[in-house]
């Protein structure tokens, strides 16, 4: 079963996964067989490149290499790239974290950072993840140059700065709020429902979709049923939902039998809910291979191989539970 074809012919826009040209697999011939399938996978999102550390590492000195390469990659098995990300508290360039800013000029550098991206890559990007993660577990905001400079508001206009650039390129370019914890009911989905409805009323801003990350762990998933009224509470605000970087780690590795049968549920609970809701249009994981997933055991306290395939390639059970689902 191909889970793309099978994606697409049910009406999603795709099954994908990111990928990462910074490590080994685009030398990884095995890997770049299995990527390039268009009938696997339909969509891709760089893990890395297009984050603001790689992509103006030193102010107003942009480097677009790395993501040209992957919408080249894309583009050559006709895949759409969500490009990823725009804001965030992590992987920001030394200059940015360790400036001495004024709400006045770190908002500058945000907006010149924000509209050069978007207007470079153009519609080589199908959506762009404009702010990620920007909230804590408490459903406060998360502490970082900008929420400490600017405030709540630098969310609304970084948003408000991305579709000023997709609106002066006259592109459909689908902007996204990108974050984890939110894909089930608690206080951090509360905020995020709040924080969507900011963006909605800020003078000219936009909101398309909210990304859920979907990272889960074989000690602890969310289930179809909270997941499904997850993504309703947000389609209800009229955004779509994409499941952008579903994964499920084994508590530790090699997985146990027990815990493939859990990861294998876990993923077909997370796809099923995605397919059983019209507006949840695509879905993606932060990667296919065992091997270059980041989570790796001596990172995660021994958790790992959480993804799709195992390092050799040949198929989790989780493989054939996604097929089923979709
Ligand atoms: C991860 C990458 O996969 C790693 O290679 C990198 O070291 C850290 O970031 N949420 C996100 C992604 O939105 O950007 C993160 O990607 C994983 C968690």
């Amino acid at each position: 079963p191909y889970l793309n074809t099978l994606a697409q012919s049910a009406g999603k826009l795709w099954f994908g996964t990111a990928m990462d040209t910074t490590t080994r697999e685009v030398s990884d011939s095995a890997y770049m067989t299995v990527f390039n399938d268009t009938q696997i996978f339909g969509q891709t999102t760089p893990g890395n490149t297009m984050k603001w550390e790689f992509t103006e590492p030193s102010q107003g000195v942009f480097t677009f290499s790395e993501g040209d390469e992957t919408i080249a990659l894309a583009k050559a098995t006709g895949k759409k790239v969500r490009c990823h990300n725009l804001v965030w508290s992590s992987e920001l360039p030394a200059w940015v974290t360790g400036g001495t800013w004024t709400n006045e000029t770190l908002l500058a550098a945000m907006e010149t950072h924000i509209k050069t991206e978007v207007e470079y890559y153009g519609d080589g990007c199908w959506s762009w993840d404009v702010v990620n993660e920007a909230l804590d577990s408490d459903g406060g905001f998360t502490s970082n140059v900008f929420y400490e400079t600017i405030g709540a508001a630098y969310v609304p206009l970084a948003f408000q700065y991305a579709y000023e650039a997709v609106q002066s390129l006259g592109a459909d370019i689908k902007l996204f709020y990108n974050d984890y914890g939110i894909e089930y009911s608690g206080t951090k989905h509360t905020a995020a429902l709040a924080l969507v409805q900011t963006i909605q009323g800020w003078n000219n801003a936009y909101i398309d979709g909210v990304g859920f990350e979907s990272h889960y762990s074989t000690s602890w998933g969310a289930s179809k049923a909270s997941q499904l009224e997850g993504m309703s509470d947000f389609t209800e605000l009229g955004v779509q939902i994409q499941v952008t970087e579903l994964d499920v780690g084994c508590s530790s590795v090699p997985c146990s039998t027990s815990d493939l049968a859990t990861q294998a549920q876990i993923y077909y609970d997370t796809v099923s809910a995605c397919m059983d809701t019209e507006e949840c249009t695509g879905m993606t994981v932060w990667d296919f291979d065992d091997e270059y997933s980041w989570i790796q055991p001596a990172d995660y306290d021994g958790e790992g191989d959480p993804c799709l395939y195992y390092s050799d390639l040949s198929r989790h059970p989780a493989y054939t539970a996604v097929a089923e689902a979709i």
